[in-house]
């Protein structure tokens, strides 16, 4: 066959990517016009001041939410203007979410906090749990693994969550201020924990952060200055 896709299409591609909130004297140009690709199996830092349009940027990549033009290209398929039952199944099946908030379930333990949403989804239970079990232990919360969240600290709430999102086996993992609320030695062992994912399972993640010590982890980084890139090192 000639002219075949090359086999690996980069894991996202953004061309001249625009958002704007609302319309007319009040329309906020949260994103104006982003031009950019991301190589599979990388890890990137989307840097910027508050209010740079970092959050704004991720949600179109990560499919909740729709551009006002442009293009967003994942492996390779445009999903800007797919059906929402398309969309919805390339968020389930292929990307994976980490916010500031920790969003666990108070009442359930770390583990089924892990597995409920694979579960939910028509995972048998056993093989829910073991994969659970594996991922925490991968995240250095072997021990911690049937105890709740309020008996956990945030950095380790925040690695579970991490695990949460890795149930799946996503492409790709979006992390939005993953270390916003932690204080300097657990945001490193969240940074470790991410970078541990990328490099040992392969997913590609892009996070945002505004610490400058955590472009360490990146292989890239994407600055945004109200709205716009103003520069994309890698
Ligand atoms: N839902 C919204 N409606 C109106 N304006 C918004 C909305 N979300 C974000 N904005 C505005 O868009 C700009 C970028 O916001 P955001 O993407 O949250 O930036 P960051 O994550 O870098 O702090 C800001 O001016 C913000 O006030
Ligand atoms: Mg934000």
């Amino acid at each position: 066959m000639s002219d075949v896709e090359p086999r690996t299409a980069p894991a996202l591609e953004v061309r001249d990517l625009a958002r704007t909130y609302g319309s007319g004297a009040t329309a906020v140009q949260a994103l104006r016009g982003i031009t950019f690709r991301i190589d599979q199996g990388s890890m990137v830092c989307i840097m910027g001041k508050s209010g740079s349009g970092k959050s704004t940027l991720l949600r179109q990549l990560g499919l909740l939410d729709s551009p006002t033009s442009g293009e967003v290209l994942l492996e390779g398929v445009e999903v800007t203007r797919l059906r929402e039952s398309r969309r919805r199944l390339l968020r389930l099946e292929r990307l994976g979410y980490v916010f500031q908030e920790y969003a666990l379930l108070p009442e359930l333990l770390a583990e089924e906090n892990v597995y409920l949403p694979a579960l939910m989804s028509g995972g048998s239970l056993r093989a829910c749990r073991d994969r659970a079990r594996q991922l925490l232990a991968m995240l250095d919360l072997g021990n911690r693994a049937g105890h709740r969240p309020s008996e956990l600290s945030g950095g380790e709430q925040q690695r579970v969550a991490i695990a949460r999102a890795m149930m799946n086996d996503p492409a790709i993992l979006f992390a939005d201020e993953p270390t916003g609320n932690l204080d300097s030695a657990s945001s490193e062992m969240v940074m470790k924990a991410l970078a541990r994912m990328n490099s040992e399972l392969g997913v590609t993640i892009l996070f945002v952060s505004h610490d400058l010590d955590h472009r360490q982890y990146a292989r890239g980084v994407i600055h945004l200055r109200d709205g716009a890139l103003t520069a994309s090192e890698s």
